[in-house]
């Protein structure tokens, strides 16, 4: 990449999670599209994968509001400001309601909803002084539909659609555009660990191949070719919106 055709030449981004799968991907594009990047990982072995890329690495939990507001602060400082925050942090956790404990749901809802939240409240100012940006929460096909036993999660990501709307309402006069981009099944460790354990794995898979209109999973390069497009200059007329990049999945 030149630094002529570089679409994101410049740019100060912060990501959550960037440590595998989705966001991984994603920090690896940013880069080679000429931004510094800072990521912000709860798991340390994840850190020379990430440094290797070009990129900061601090460890730190979404669910700990404190550190996270810290994290923001002192990365901020070290990149000159901020254009871009990605919050990718998440896990996955499969329980009916009634199996569902109430500290588990907690603890999903402070990395899942509480988590952009945080992140997006400590980058706001710093957003705000230096003319504006982008925000970008990740959601699902699953901020759209229901699925079976997905209770917590389900719940996290349409509230994510809500968060993205009241922010992009309150701070477009701030040059601050936010968005969710919303991928559907996607080949990660995220979801092969779904299949680890369970009587019929092939099975299973090729049923989440099925749910999409294109029949497979979808690539960590295919999402973070939607998040450079939120990111960049390109979607300096789309905020409070929702980029479904999910093969169709929720077309039917
Ligand atoms: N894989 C999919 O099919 C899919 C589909 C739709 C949405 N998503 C969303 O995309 C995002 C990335 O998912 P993925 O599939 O790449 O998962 P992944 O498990 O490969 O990566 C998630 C990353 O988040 C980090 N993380 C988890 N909890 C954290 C915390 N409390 N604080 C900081 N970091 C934390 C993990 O260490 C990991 O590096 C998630 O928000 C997920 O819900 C994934």
């Amino acid at each position: 990449m030149t630094a002529a055709s570089a679409r994101l030449s410049g740019k100060r981004i912060l990501v959550t999670g960037g440590g595998s799968g989705i966001n991984f991907a994603i920090v690896e594009r940013f880069i080679a599209e000429g931004a510094s990047v800072s990521v912000g990982d709860l798991n340390p072995g994840a850190a020379d994968a990430v440094t290797a890329l070009g990129a900061r690495f601090t460890s730190v939990d979404v669910a700990d509001a404190d550190a996270i507001a810290g994290w923001v602060a002192t990365e901020a400082a070290a990149l000159g400001g901020l254009d871009v925050v990605v919050a990718g942090a998440g896990y996955e956790l499969v329980a009916t309601a009634t199996e569902l404990t109430v500290e588990q749901w907690d603890h999903h809802m402070a990395v899942m909803l509480r988590g952009p939240f945080v992140t997006f409240k400590a980058a706001l100012p710093v957003m705000i002084e230096g003319g504006g940006g982008s925000l970008i929460a990740l959601g699902s096909n699953l901020s759209f539909a229901g699925l079976t036993g997905f209770t917590s999660y389900v719940a996290a990501k349409h509230g994510l659609i809500g968060l993205v709307r009241v922010l992009a309402i309150d701070y477009a006069a701030h040059g601050v555009r936010v968005n969710a981009l919303c991928p559907g099944p996607t080949d990660t460790p995220l979801i092969r660990r779904q299949l680890v354990g369970v009587p019929d794995p092939d099975g299973l898979l090729a049923r989440w191949e099925s749910d999409t209109l294109l029949g497979r999973l979808g690539r960590p390069d295919e999402i973070a070719a939607g998040a450079l497009f939120l990111a960049s200059d390109e979607s300096s007329f789309v905020t409070g919106s929702s980029l479904l990049v999910d093969g169709g999945y929720t077309a039917r």
